[in-house]
């Protein structure tokens, strides 16, 4: 209901459930991004849990971003989310930068984070690659501003894929921190939400590597906009070993690929793995990969099609996510102007 957001309790200290999560608007959505991601964003959103979903811009930024493109790419990761059945009158959606408050949380909290915890960062290792030197500060500094968007809410449980552990660990201790330097319990510790047969997608031509939007290689991801024959093309086309499927989850170990397709179908069956091998197992890729397509492009047209109607009126999405900063302020402000209050800043 667009009316029953409700500032947190912050004098008593006390946490009502509330979900944040957030995806970069850095390129088109990706199979990894809707099974790990959205399809539980969806399902929290039913369970009648306040949710608030961002699309993190100043986040995509980090990295070199085509200023027509940025914007596209947050309209088209607006439309994915509300095809994929985000519903702005239950959650809300909005766009990062439009909520200043998010820059502002983030300024202290890296004055809260320490080096040496960046340091251990996984993701900025793996973005900056050997040329460390010249991956902007932003890159580095990342995880200090998703604890904020986090704690900006209060949000006590963050749905992410597997890959987000470590900055959600992050985020933990620096609430901890702040807590505790100032004492205070002014903010939750929030919970990871990592659930799900796909939280981890692996890209379809190397089962070692994570399904992304930055790889260079199309063929390894199933975009969401990806039409039916490309969705075909590229199960069809993808890395398998010569073996039948087992009949238990357990013959899945040591072999990937394998894992990672049949782990896809169950995702998006909403079937458990075992389930989906009691139905398959003993057959040949050759028989299971056409299944797959079939059920990859009758999940996913859908969406794909309601992205491409929505994205037909763009002001309209500009309007939903104004609204949804809207709502997001409401609740971010107060939770901002008692952190500047606790840390000793003249209001
Ligand atoms: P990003 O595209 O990096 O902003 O990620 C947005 C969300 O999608 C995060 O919760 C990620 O953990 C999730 N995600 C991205 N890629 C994958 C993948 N290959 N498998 C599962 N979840 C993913
Ligand atoms: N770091 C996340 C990713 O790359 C995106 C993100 C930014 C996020 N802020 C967040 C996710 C807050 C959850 C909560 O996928």
């Amino acid at each position: 209901m667009a009316d029953a957001v409700q500032t947190p309790q912050i004098e008593t200290g006390k946490f009502t459930p509330r979900v944040f999560s957030g995806i970069q608007p850095s390129g088109g959505l990706t199979l990894g991004n809707y099974l790990g991601a959205i399809k539980r964003f969806v399902e929290m959103q039913e369970s009648g849990i306040e949710t608030v979903y961002c699309i993190v811009d100043l986040h995509a930024i980090t990295v070199w971003q085509d200023p027509d493109k940025l914007r596209h790419a947050t309209r088209e990761l607006c439309a994915g989310y509300i095809a994929a059945g985000l519903d702005p009158q239950k959650s809300i959606l909005f766009n990062q930068s439009q909520v200043s408050a998010h820059a502002e949380l983030g300024w202290v909290f890296s004055c809260v984070a320490r080096i040496g915890w960046l340091n251990r960062m996984t993701q900025f290792k793996d973005k900056a690659g050997k040329n460390r030197e010249n991956a902007s500060v932003g890159l580095f500094s990342y995880p200090t501003l998703m604890a904020a968007d986090i704690l900006l809410y209060h949000a006590t449980h963050v749905p992410v894929g597997e890959d987000q552990k470590q900055h959600l660990e992050l985020t933990r201790d620096v609430a901890a921190k702040f807590n505790h330097d100032f004492k205070t319990d002014f903010f939750p510790l929030p919970e990871p939400v990592i659930e799900g047969v796909a939280t981890r997608v692996m890209s379809l031509r190397d089962g070692s590597k994570k399904m992304s939007k930055s790889d260079p290689s199309d063929m390894s991801r199933i975009n969401m906009t990806d039409d039916a024959d490309t969705i075909a093309k590229k199960i069809r086309k993808a890395k398998t070993d010569p073996d039948a499927l087992p009949s238990e989850a357990e013959g899945l170990k040591e072999r990937p690929e394998a894992k990672n397709l049949v782990s896809i179908y169950a995702s998006l069956a909403d079937m458990s793995v075992n389930q989906v091998l009691a139905e398959v197992g003993g057959k040949q890729f050759s028989a299971f990969k056409p299944m797959l397509s079939e059920l990859a492009v009758a999940k996913l047209s859908p969406i794909s099609a309601e992205m491409d109607r929505l994205m037909q009126t763009p002001d309209e999405i500009d309007k939903i996510l104004r609204n949804g900063a809207d709502k997001a302020r409401a609740i971010a402000s107060p939770i901002l102007d008692k952190t500047l209050e606790i840390v000793g800043m003249v209001r």
